[in-house]
């Protein structure tokens, strides 16, 4: 039998909160079960498959400049994080975040994102101005400075439309829409091929997925693939993606 993870009911949302085995929480729709994150652990997670195996977690460290993109930002638990690191590595950081739905910020208060980050003040400043100046504006792209090196962009676009004015300018891409068989044509060699063009040579994309046609759309447009470890107690096997010249 699989293990039953406690979910707790949000009123007026059609995803609840599920705590998962590491205690952190992610959401879940009840109904179709397509969560945001695995159910081995939210947390780690997101700090294995993207902080870590990017090597974003590595530069933010040495206080080496980084530009990441997130294609699917949901309720922001990779940036916070990816922006906990720049704080303590003293790191300028450019972080990009392709979002279609925004989610309410109550829902994002009730995952209790800062128990994750080394300052929790990171948090708090997300979602005020989440909550004052992102949820409230129609579709565009916004910036929260957290301070004078980290700037976050949010752009509250449908991914498969928008474009970037600059090309080969990420280091990383955290690559997190939900699963092929929901977000189809995100998963297309097509749509990989353009995040391809967006990276640095050397630069890393990183995901969750290596299903067979995963790995044959990546290699069909261009990226050199790695099927590494995944996280403890998590999937045996996880992506990352490396853009050669
Ligand atoms: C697996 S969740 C992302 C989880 C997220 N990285 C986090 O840390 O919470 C997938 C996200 O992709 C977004 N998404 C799905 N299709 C999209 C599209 N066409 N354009 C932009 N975002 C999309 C969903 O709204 C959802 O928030």
């Amino acid at each position: 039998m699989p293990p039953q993870r406690q979910l707790l009911e949000i009123a007026g949302t059609r995803n609840s909160i599920q705590i998962t085995d590491d205690n952190s929480r992610t959401l879940i729709d009840p109904v179709t079960g397509v969560a945001f994150h695995s159910a081995s652990g939210a947390l780690a997670e997101t700090r294995h498959v993207y902080l870590h195996n990017s090597g974003v977690e590595e530069r933010l460290a040495q206080g080496v400049s980084t530009d990441v993109l997130e294609v699917g930002l949901g309720t922001g638990l990779g940036m916070l994080l990816t922006v906990d690191e720049a704080v303590g590595g003293n790191a300028p950081l450019d972080y990009h975040a392709l979002e279609l739905d925004l989610l309410p910020v109550g829902v994002l208060r009730a995952l209790k994102l800062q128990t994750g980050l080394k300052t929790s003040a990171v948090c708090e400043s997300y979602l005020d101005w989440y909550e004052s100046t992102l949820f409230a504006a129609g579709q565009g792209s916004y910036c929260w400075k957290y301070n004078e090196h980290v700037t976050v962009t949010i752009h509250h676009h449908d991914a498969r439309e928008f474009q970037f004015s600059k090309a080969g300018c990420f280091d990383a891409i955290y690559f997190d829409p939900f699963a092929p068989a929901v977000n189809e044509e995100l998963w297309a060699e097509e749509f990989l091929g353009r995040m391809r063009a967006l990276m640095r040579e050397g630069g890393h994309l990183v995901t969750y997925c290596v299903s067979r046609r995963v790995k044959n759309a990546l290699k069909a447009s261009g990226f050199e693939i790695n099927c590494i470890p995944g996280p403890v107690g998590g999937k045996r096997e996880v992506m990352r993606a490396i853009r050669r010249a």
